[in-house]
């Protein structure tokens, strides 16, 4: 199925070992959706759960990049918003260097994490402030940290943050609206190492903009990793910027990781069903004319998910099993894989095209 495709992950995942810096375990989060008591009074209905993540398992290596992946709506951001201490989990939790976030409840703990982790979001304009000058929006996180006092020194900070970051010492002086949407960007990638972090989450840094902007955008992340150690949780669509990117990879359906490890391995031999389904949507320029087995049907509501395993509904292999048990994940080299396909090792070689996936009860194709 996946004959002559060129995905290259830069380098292997790092296993998981005392140098991990990021750990999320078991971690749940649900949002009540329900309508107001006396709607739900009037019109008999009950209350209604988003089951938007679900016993989430990860591990971080420091230095590392982790993209997470998979269609939208399917959790990326509420762990991303659960890591950066902003979504409060229903279960499990998340762990920083060791200490469980829950712990930074205290100004000085949680200020301290806000400096150790910073969020870089898809929209750059949106998440600088528009009357703000680019040197007073770089330098609120070093001031608000107490690292320098305004100043001469701040001022030179400033400069050499914009100079990181391919920017002109003179764009201090500039708004926002002055840039155009990758230098935008770069402003928030240098207000975001202003605070001398360990850890950015960027959330789809680059899907706002033009392809070859993004590229720019890519290689400076890489850059500034390299040079200043810094670790990466990625959330993007486009799995051409995971592949650039990612040293370790998780593709997540429904809430759940189906399938994560070493990046080079899923991209280059996908084992999951989904993951499988997901490379193959992916035009090869290797082979435009290649026959791709179609993803069939609509990714189901989390207000209602699935029993067994939430991809059953869509699986051309799904079997009977699948429609009631919730695959465990089990070890295939260098990656986790949860699915009972894999386990009772009866996937066929390439995945049939599912034409009608609401009758898709039987046994496995
Ligand atoms: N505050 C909230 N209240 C209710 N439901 C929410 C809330 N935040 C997220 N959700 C729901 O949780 C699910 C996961 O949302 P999330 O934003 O994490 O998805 P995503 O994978 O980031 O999607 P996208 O790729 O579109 O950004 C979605 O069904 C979403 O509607
Ligand atoms: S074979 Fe079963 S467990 Fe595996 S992805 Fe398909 S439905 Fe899920
Ligand atoms: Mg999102």
């Amino acid at each position: 199925m996946l004959a002559g495709r060129t995905w290259r992950a830069r380098r292997e995942a790092a296993p998981v070992t005392p140098d991990t810096i990021l750990s999320v375990d078991g971690l749940t989060v649900r949002f009540d959706a329900s309508q107001p008591l006396l709607t739900r009074l009037v019109t008999r209905t009950g209350r209604r759960t988003v089951h938007a993540v679900e016993l989430v398992d990860l591990q971080i290596a420091r230095g590392s990049t982790f993209a997470l992946v998979g269609e939208s709506g399917c959790g990326k951001s509420t762990i991303a918003r659960t890591i950066a201490g902003v979504q409060r989990p229903t279960g499990g939790g998340v762990s920083f260097m060791g200490v469980d976030i829950a712990a930074f409840r205290t100004r000085r703990a949680s200020m301290r994490y806000r400096r150790d982790l910073q969020m870089i979001f898809q929209d750059p304009y949106a998440s600088l402030n528009p009357r703000w000058r680019v040197g007073r929006i770089i330098a609120e996180p070093i001031v608000t940290h107490g690292l320098l006092k305004r100043g001469r020194e701040l001022d030179l900070r400033i400069e050499e943050l914009l100079s990181t970051v391919g920017l002109s010492p003179s764009d201090a002086r500039k708004f926002p609206h002055q840039f155009s949407g990758g230098q935008r960007q770069r402003i928030s990638i240098a207000r975001a190492l202003a605070s001398n972090p360990a850890f950015i989450v960027c959330d789809e840094p680059t899907s706002a903009l033009d392809v070859s902007v993004q590229a720019q955008i890519l290689n400076l992340m890489r850059k500034l990793q390299q040079e200043l150690g810094l670790t990466y949780l990625l959330i993007s669509h486009n799995l051409a910027v995971v592949a650039h990117m990612a040293d370790s990879l998780g593709v997540m359906y429904l809430g759940r990781i189906v399938e994560q490890g070493d990046a080079g391995q899923l991209l280059d031999d996908p084992q999951h069903p989904y993951t499988r389904l997901l490379l193959d949507t992916v035009p090869d320029p290797h082979a435009p004319n290649r026959s791709r087995t179609r993803l069939a049907g609509e990714v189901p509501s989390p207000l209602s998910p699935p029993t067994g395993c939430a991809f059953h509904p869509r699986c051309p292999v799904a079997n009977e099993r699948c429609s009631h048990e919730i695959p465990r994940p089990v070890r295939v080299r260098k990656a986790w894989v949860s699915c009972h396909a894999v386990e009772e090792a009866r996937l066929p070689p390439s995945l049939p095209n599912m034409l009608d996936p609401l009758n898709n009860t039987g046994d496995a194709a």
